[in-house]
């Protein structure tokens, strides 16, 4: 494993992808949350989307929490945004990192935002051009991009259809999204040969969910890949709305802890960051899936009583 990269960077998604998909929390809760992540050491933070309320009531806060964050220095904050009018609102409330998504299985991005592929890609192309002419950065991601939950198997050559599209529009920068947690190693080593020959110098990074307890083993595939950039969530929060059975990305504890001990920096305070995870339970009021949150990391000793 000498060819791990010596660095990866985490972009935490629990106060968005997370929080969107628990029972609502209110907006100071949410800033908490935002504003405890920072004091990590983690570098990116996707905070907020900017949606329609009437899809993703969960987010209907996002300006008041956007406005309320203590930004840290050397912390980047995203925000999600489904449409132009999102990426227009992320604009004006300041934000100059966002991201948009399109997902490559048509039924999916119905579901999601109420439009087929192709049109979302001719929004996104027009939401791309706005937010460079403001300056801001764009990164597209590909949701259901190992498969989805009411068609089934993606095809690769259709994955890499949109990427090539959203490059070509101007994106700077892909993600996959395992929406529901039907990626495996296999998988993952096939779409990240196919993207890298499509798309050779593409920034990329990689969003997984755990649906189906294959998220380290997809983290571990794509870093022996050279992969180095990935999104999780504190204590595993999330899901997707609007696909049965989601569960949370992989765990941010859980991908510090593997990674790090491995000997690939992350930057990230791993006890600070549990601490965390602790008080996002506390915050959704319910019992978090990250089994380092309950374990503690691996030298975490146990008192020894002698029988
Ligand atoms: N922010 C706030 N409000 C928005 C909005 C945005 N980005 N985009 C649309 N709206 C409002 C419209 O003003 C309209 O409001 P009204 O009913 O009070 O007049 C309403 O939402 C519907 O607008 P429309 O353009 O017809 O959208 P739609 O009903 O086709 O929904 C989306 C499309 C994209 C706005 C909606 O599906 C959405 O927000 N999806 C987000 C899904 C998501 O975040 N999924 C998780 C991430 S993978
Ligand atoms: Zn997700």
């Amino acid at each position: 494993m000498t060819d791990l990269p010596a660095r990866i960077s985490l972009r935490e998604v629990g106060p968005r992808d997370g929080l969107q998909n628990e029972s609502p929390v209110s907006t100071a809760a949410k800033v908490e949350l935002v504003d405890l992540l920072s004091g990590t050491g983690v570098r990116r933070i996707e905070a907020v989307s900017f949606v329609s309320p009437r899809a993703i009531p969960q987010m209907a806060d996002a300006d008041e929490v956007w406005a309320s964050m203590a930004r840290s220095s050397g912390v980047v904050y995203s925000a999600l945004v489904p449409n132009l009018r999102g990426a227009v609102r992320a604009l004006d409330a300041g934000c100059l990192d966002i991201e948009t998504v399109v997902s490559a299985s048509d039924t999916h991005n119905r579901a999601n935002v109420n439009r087929s592929t192709a049109e979302s890609l001719d929004e996104i192309a027009e939401l791309i051009a706005v937010s460079h002419s403001r300056g801001a950065v764009c990164h597209v991601t590909v949701a259901t991009a190992w498969g989805c939950p009411y068609e089934g198997d993606v095809p690769v050559s259709r994955v890499v259809d949109v990427a090539r599209r959203a490059v070509a529009d101007g994106a700077d920068g892909l993600s996959f999204g395992d929406t529901t947690g039907m990626a495996t190693p296999t998988r993952v080593i096939s779409l990240i040969g196919e993207t890298r020959m499509a798309l050779p110098s593409v920034p990329l990074n990689l969003h997984f969910h755990n649906t189906r307890g294959t998220a380290l083993a997809n983290v571990l595939a794509a870093l022996q890949l050279g992969v180095a950039d990935f999104d999780a969530s504190v204590g595993g929060l999330g899901g997707c709305p609007y696909a049965p059975g989601a569960s949370g990305n992989v765990a941010s504890e859980e991908l510090v802890h593997m990674v790090e001990d491995m000997g690939v920096e992350t930057g990230i305070d791993l006890e600070a960051l549990i601490e965390v995870a602790r008080e996002a339970e506390r915050i959704v009021g319910r019992e978090l899936p990250s089994q380092v949150l309950r374990a503690g990391p691996r030298t975490r000793l146990t008192p020894y009583v002698p029988r």
